[in-house]
């Protein structure tokens, strides 16, 4: 574990049961060597007191926004400029909403607000309320913004329900903000992505295309960053934001994303390409617009180009990670095409479940030259910053670079 010595961390402690865990994750950051000040959200003070929270940290603890002699003491800019980290726990379903949406208008969710401090989240709630996809969603548009999320923990829940919602102990915090602060397992790397459908025309208004919502490689983008690596993202037309810290270029033909990625090779280290791309293409595309005569058609269509097995065909090829999406015989068909492409790894799932393309979870078995890691059903920020731990060490063993990048 890293140390936190000298480090300053505002712990943020919303309303919710696990709130009187508080002055024990306050010790045990102190313990690990981190300065901690405390700001309470109201609800939060209804479950442990500012006094104790006080005792623990040594420090004043505020609450309130408009406080004129602690804003004078240091006012929640200078709080904000202060931490060089954030520490969320128990983070509310409420209180992760309102770090979704940006509000200011009590004092811990305008420090959050007011700083460019890393953010670690610490979720505790009701299983239901945790399971709820407006919950899920704020914490995977958090987690594309660069946050941390840390747990939840399963188990017997306090309302008297069992699932998960717990928060994690206090050592899994403290670990996980002495991991903001060490190098990434990807740092001084670079890392191209490909994501999203291809858009094959047909004509102006006319398109070939797929399912794929990009959903999986705007996770592995963000996971390759938060591991410290310079990312470019390559991406045909999703509805998705490029995640902090992320360079995106938008594309749309899989001719396109094929110029994009020759483009952005030059001294990549990583290939990752998670693009469902369009097999085929129109022979040509109708420069006007195709009118309708009533007679039968036939559509001519041409192979496109196959992105990763022409970067890993390259005398140049950065370490390449694939994709293979299967109906069945995941395994098989998934190694064939490790070798068929000559890729130095890839990440299978099985699709036509409710798992895959458009589903906020996934599951993949990871495979690479004599080895294999499953990686199990879990939302895709958390499988894609697994299978990223997975691209690292293997990156290093096949650059004979052992156990540092
Ligand atoms: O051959 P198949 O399409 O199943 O291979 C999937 C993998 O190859 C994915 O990583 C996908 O991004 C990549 N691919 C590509 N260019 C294509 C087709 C697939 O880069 N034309």
């Amino acid at each position: 574990m890293h140390s936190l010595t000298a480090r300053r961390l505002l712990l943020l402690v919303s309303g919710g049961i696990a709130a009187y865990k508080a002055p024990d994750v306050v010790r045990r950051l102190r313990d690990a060597g981190a300065e901690v000040r405390v700001v309470m959200t109201p609800a939060a003070t209804r479950f442990v007191t500012p006094l104790t929270l006080q005792a623990v940290s040594g420090q004043d603890v505020r609450v309130a926004l408009f406080d004129s002699a602690a804003e004078a003491a240091m006012g929640h800019i200078e709080l904000a400029r202060w931490c060089d980290a954030l520490v969320v726990a128990p983070a509310s379903a409420d209180f992760i909403a309102r770090l979704r949406a940006g509000l200011a208008d009590d004092l811990a969710s305008a420090v959050c607000l007011a700083s460019a401090a890393p953010l670690l989240i610490a979720p505790a709630m009701n299983q239901q309320m945790w399971q709820h996809p407006a919950t899920r969603e704020n914490l995977d548009v958090l987690v594309a913004r660069g946050a941390t999320v840390c747990g939840p923990a399963s188990g017997s829940q306090a309302c008297g329900e069992t699932g998960p919602g717990r928060m994690v102990e206090s050592e899994a915090i403290v670990a996980a903000a002495a991991a903001l602060f060490a190098p990434g397992t990807l740092a001084g790397l670079r890392v191209v992505v490909t994501a999203g459908p291809t858009r094959e025309a047909l004509d102006p208004v006319r398109y070939i295309s797929n399912h794929s919502s990009g959903k999986m490689g705007y996770a592995v983008a963000a996971a390759a960053r938060a591991a410290g690596a310079e990312v470019t993202l390559i991406s045909g037309p999703t509805r998705l934001a490029a995640p902090a810290g992320v360079t995106l270029v938008g594309v749309e033909s899989a001719n396109d994303m094929l110029a994009a990625v020759n483009d952005a090779l030059a001294a990549c280290d990583i290939f990752i390409a998670t693009a469902a791309v369009a097999d085929y293409r129109p022979a040509s595309a109708s420069e006007n617009k195709i009118k309708r005569d009533g007679a039968t058609r036939t559509l001519e269509l041409v192979p496109n180009p196959d992105i990763l097995a022409n970067v890993a065909a390259r005398d140049d090829a950065p370490f390449t990670v694939g994709f293979a999406a299967e109906t069945n015989d995941v395994e098989a068909y998934a190694r064939a095409k490790l070798e068929r492409k000559r890729i130095d790894m890839i990440a299978a799932n099985h699709v036509g479940g409710e798992l895959g393309f458009d589903s906020d979870d996934n599951e993949l078995t990871v495979l690479w030259n004599n080895g294999r890691a499953p990686l199990a059903r879990a939302s895709k920020p958390a499988l894609a910053r697994q299978l990223i731990e997975l691209v690292a060490t293997r990156y290093r063993a096949s650059r004979g670079t052992g156990g540092s990048a």
